[in-house]
């Protein structure tokens, strides 16, 4: 039986009184996944991220973390949890070098040898920050400063990794990096729930998915389903019905 890392159900959340933002969300991973959520802007994708998170209070419904129940943990508690989550935007210290900011993301962990055995992993995985560790991570090109997000949410040896739109506003060829490094983050056995745009290449890398509007899970399938969904195509992938 497959284990299941994540489960969420019938999730109602919001920002303030009276507005839910999520209105009843249902969503699972299992154990070493990667699972994708697209939706249109405004469609609740980065809501649902923060409150897994635990920076959103819950309304209704719950979230399990490896069947235990997280709704109402604080965000700042979720690392031990064993719950990662890079956010959309400002996901880096934009005035600490590379170095640092892979430091800080293992505050959890007293011990300086694991710590340094960490960094080592994560200059394996990106060696581009090697080259640049003493860099602040302020004078970095977009897709270097996602590369040292996602790294410093590694540093604290997640089980579960959530990703806010890992590929937003890079070149096509670092888009192809990007999910690279996504697929070589889950055979560390991390198990990996991102928001994504580009829809296509995340599929491609993808178990399942599932789409929301208006604060709902509307459509959900194995990754290579969605991508031959006509309602999923036209919405999401550049397909126009009865054109090529
Ligand atoms: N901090 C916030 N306070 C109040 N409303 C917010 C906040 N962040 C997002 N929203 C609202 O929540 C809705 C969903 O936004 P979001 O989750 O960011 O969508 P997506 O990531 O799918 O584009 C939008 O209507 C947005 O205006
Ligand atoms: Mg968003």
């Amino acid at each position: 039986m497959t284990e299941r890392a994540l489960q969420v159900t019938d999730l109602v959340a919001g920002y303030v009184a009276e507005v839910d933002i999520l209105r009843g969300i249902n969503l699972r991973v299992d154990t070493n996944e990667i699972v994708t959520v697209l939706g249109p802007n405004g469609a609740g994708k980065s809501t649902l991220m923060k409150t897994i998170a635990g920076l959103v209070p819950i309304r209704g419904g719950g979230i399990t973390l490896a069947g235990q129940q997280i709704g109402g943990v604080p965000a700042h508690a979720m690392v031990r949890r064993g719950l990662a989550y890079v956010p959309q935007t400002n996901n880096v210290f934009v005035r600490l070098s590379i170095e640092e900011n892979l430091e800080m993301g293992a505050y959890i962990q007293p011990d300086r040898g694991a710590i340094r055995a960490g960094i080592e992993r994560m200059y394996t995985l990106f060696p581009d920050l090697r080259t640049r560790r003493r860099q602040l991570a302020g004078t970095l090109s977009g897709g270097q400063r996602q590369m040292v997000a996602v790294a410093r949410a590694l540093m604290a040896e997640p089980r579960m990794l959530l990703l806010d739109e890992p590929s937003a506003g890079l070149s096509p060829k670092l888009v192809g990096v990007v999910f690279d490094k996504v697929r070589e983050i889950r055979q560390m056995g991390v198990t990996i729930l991102i928001v994504e745009q580009n829809a296509k290449a995340a599929l491609a890398i993808s178990d399942r998915g599932y789409v929301l509007a208006q604060g709902r899970d509307r459509i959900t399938g194995a990754a290579a389903e969605l991508l031959h969904d006509p309602e999923v195509g036209e919405l999401y992938l550049g397909v126009r019905r009865g054109l090529s």
